[in-house]
């Protein structure tokens, strides 16, 4: 997720109508918070303001993703990142067999780019399914897949739950962890609060409350792997990533799970000096840190912790396969050979590629800050993402 354009530092105006549904979003949620008794952790908190039906930021039909939306993601911004992710698609599928799950599809795009991609190889798989929570973005997935890939139509199925039975293939997921709703605590000398919000003149505020024992024994042990908090250390961690990571891929029978996100390894998230946690929000195209403002209208976000992730899926029973930075990942894959393919002989689309790839590639862009991370079951298929650098020492 990034954003397309400057840092928050003043209100932006809201139309009537977007007043009226932010007010509808912030009614729902005082409600539940005064039917809770005046307190509700902030995992639900921002589980209704993204995915309330009806109301939250990804129930509600607001334009969120790629140009003129709130925020940009990789594949909004070029073709290069789903072709490269089709090669290594290829590969597992080549060893694999099966088809496609792509989760959180966002626009559309990337599946998109993928089976674009994998047509020109001839790897095409034989279904590319869709999991996505929103349905307003579901309609738009099938509106842009129908518009530039009418004749693969026939492969594609959109699914409500992951599969029940087993499959063989691919996961992907870009940018999803980063939406799953986390719970925020404060280290407060001897122990734990948990950061949850009430209600008072108006609007929504931080409220915090002893942890419960096992938020404290959470918290207890990210705090072991960081080193010395000061007093008043808040940050975030993502209770549901195990159990939605394992309902994900338990029906993976031989393939691999590729994950794209930003975030960073366990020791390094907690740092003392990441005081503040990582709770990221995007307001048309402007990046934030207060999740209160204009609820139902803004993404809310944080960080992947993907020390967890690792956890998750090994006790998912699969293989870790690679750690690393989106740059290495998309290098490995051969982004160059890719933005030649793409542009054929045109000399100017060869050069906006080239300035699409930097952004995809440098340090303060995407290129450090998001990691690819892949985890594989029953297959072996030596993954060329993961080639040029791998980080899994660091998890
Ligand atoms: C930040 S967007 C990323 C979209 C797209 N992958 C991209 O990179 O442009 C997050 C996506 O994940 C979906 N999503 C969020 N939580 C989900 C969940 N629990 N299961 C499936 N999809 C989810 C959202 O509806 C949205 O499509």
């Amino acid at each position: 997720m990034f954003p397309q354009g400057v840092p928050m530092d003043d209100e932006l105006p809201l139309s009537a109508d977007e007043r009226r549904h932010a007010e509808r979003v912030r009614a729902a949620i005082r409600a539940e918070i005064a039917a809770a008794g005046g307190w509700l952790g902030f995992e639900r908190f921002m589980e209704l303001a993204l995915y309330a039906p009806g109301l939250g930021y990804y129930s509600a039909g607001t334009h969120k993703l790629g140009r003129g939306g709130d925020f940009t993601t990789a594949p909004e911004i070029s073709r290069l990142f789903g072709a490269c992710i089709a090669r290594q698609c290829a590969q597992i599928l080549e060893e694999a067999g099966g088809g496609i799950l792509e989760v959180g599809a966002g626009s559309g795009r990337l599946a998109v780019d993928v089976l674009t991609r994998l047509e020109s190889l001839e790897r095409l798989p034989d279904r590319y399914c869709i999991l996505d929570v929103s349905a307003d973005l579901r309609e738009r997935q099938r509106r842009l897949l129908q518009d530039c890939v009418p004749h693969l139509l026939p492969r594609l199925q959109w699914l409500d739950a992951p599969p029940e039975t087993p499959f063989d293939g691919v996961i992907l997921a870009n940018e999803v962890l980063d939406a799953l709703p986390v719970a925020r605590f404060r280290w407060n000398g001897p122990g734990f609060d948990e950061l949850g919000v009430g209600f008072a003149d108006g609007d929504f505020v931080w409220s915090p409350r002893r942890a419960e024992p096992a938020m404290a024994q959470a918290c207890g042990a990210l705090a072991a792997a960081a080193g010395a908090w000061e007093h008043g250390y808040v940050s975030e961690y993502c209770p549901r990533l195990a159990p939605w990571t394992r309902s994900l891929v338990e029906n993976l029978r031989r393939g691999a799970v590729l994950w794209f996100d930003y975030g960073l390894p366990r020791a390094q998230y907690y740092l003392p000096e990441r005081q503040d946690g990582t709770l990221i929000c995007h307001y048309r195209q402007r990046a934030h840190g207060d999740p209160f403002l204009h609820p139902g209208l803004q993404d809310i976000s944080a960080w992947v912790d993907f020390t967890a992730l690792a956890e998750a899926c090994m006790a998912a029973s699969c293989e870790l396969a690679g750690f690393t930075t989106q740059a290495h990942f998309l290098a490995g894959l051969g982004i160059d050979g890719e933005m030649r393919f793409l542009a054929g002989p045109d000399e100017a689309r060869f050069l906006r590629l080239a300035s699409e790839a930097k952004r995809l590639l440098m340090p303060g862009e995407m290129g450090e800050r998001f990691k690819a991370m892949a985890w594989t079951r029953g297959v072996d298929p030596g993954l060329s993402g993961f080639a040029l650098r791998d980080f899994r020492h660091t998890l």
